[in-house]
């Protein structure tokens, strides 16, 4: 029995690959090692996992519908964790197309390829957004609450990717559940998220962009809560949930900043920049559904979590 995890190379997707395989499961690692950033960091993400001969990786594109159809064929693949997307809210406004194409088109080709085997399949987890709640002022944020007014493509893709997993529940009873991520850190971050970015900075001496006045506020997570978080909705029988899986500890950029340079050993020179178009002012995730449903319980503070990043930042830089 197999598990098959879409963008397995990637920051989040790469640390669920090594639990899955260190838990002694198969795992069946789809990955296009696209140009968001450098394919040799993916690489390395991944070769730990592909050493311990559990792992198969499958170099293709979720936007490829018959090697789609062709992976879940496999009989011995009973779950999907799919968490292949091009990420970044920025990003998604200079080419809202190709967010389009590989968030909700490669969604859907396997979610088509999974219902055809749905007495099979045991589960479908989607990987989504806080950024589906858009700017709300209803803190922390339920996942009850309206998410109609998403403020960038990749925000709208990610709902757009939610709506469909319910469509594929209703009609073919696919068990799916999507769950909410709140901004996730630790080794391996993707270089463009702000704590990978600043610590580059700080480390190069260069200014730190501050968004604004540094009021806005994230609900930073740390990926081996998010990893908590996504084996234990593998392991429980659901439905169709959508959960949400941050911190509930939201901080603001002026005291992480603060919180990075007290963890790197060095004083960030701050440059004033504007806020960024399609950023929101706070993520705060209300996080009692997964503590019932996930028996979630996020464990790393933002200090322990950030010394945790500055290891792995020195030791790769
Ligand atoms: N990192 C966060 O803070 C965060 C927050 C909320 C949601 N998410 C979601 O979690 C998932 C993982 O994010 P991440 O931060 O690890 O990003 P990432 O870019 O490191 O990982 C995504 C992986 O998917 C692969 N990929 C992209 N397009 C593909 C395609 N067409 N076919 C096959 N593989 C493809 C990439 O090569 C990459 O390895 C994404 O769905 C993202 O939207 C991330």
């Amino acid at each position: 029995m197999s598990i098959l995890v879409t963008g397995g190379a990637g920051f989040i997707g790469s640390h669920l690959v090594d639990r899955l395989a260190a838990r002694g499961e198969s795992v069946l690692c789809l990955d296009n090692f696209d140009d968001f950033y450098s394919p040799a960091v993916k690489r390395e993400n991944i070769s730990g996992a592909l050493r311990t001969g559990r792992v198969e990786l499958v170099e293709g594109d979720i936007c490829d519908a018959a090697l789609c159809d062709a992976l879940l064929a496999r009989d011995d693949v009973r779950a999907v964790a799919h968490l292949a997307a091009r990420a970044g809210v920025r990003p998604s406004i200079e080419d809202p197309a190709l967010y389009e194409r590989v968030n909700c088109q490669g969604t859907i080709n396997l979610l088509e390829a999974a219902r055809k085997r749905r007495a099979r399949l045991e589960k479908f987890i989607f990987g989504s957004s806080s950024s589906v709640y858009g700017v709300s002022d209803r803190i922390p944020f339920s996942e009850d609450d309206p998410v109609s007014e998403p403020i960038s493509p990749y925000a709208a893709t990610k709902r757009a990717g939610e709506l469909f997993c319910h469509v594929y529940h209703h009609l073919y009873g696919l068990p799916i559940v999507c769950l909410r991520f709140f901004t996730v850190y630790g080794p391996r971050q993707r270089p463009d998220l702000a704590i990978h970015k600043f610590a580059r900075l700080i480390e190069a001496g260069e200014p730190v962009p501050m968004y604004g006045d540094g009021a806005s506020r994230r609900d930073y997570t740390y990926c081996d809560d998010i990893v908590d978080g996504i084996t234990a909705a593998l392991e429980r029988p659901f439905e169709f949930e959508i959960i949400n899986l941050g911190s509930a500890a939201p901080v603001g950029l002026r005291d992480l900043i603060g919180l990075l340079e007290e963890a790197m050993g060095r004083q960030a020179a701050i440059e004033r920049v504007p806020e960024q178009p399609g950023d929101v002012p706070v993520t705060y995730a209300d996080i009692s559904r997964a503590r019932r449903l996930l028996d979630y319980s996020p464990s790393f503070p933002i200090r322990q979590g950030l010394a945790k990043f500055v290891e792995w930042f020195r030791a790769n830089a």
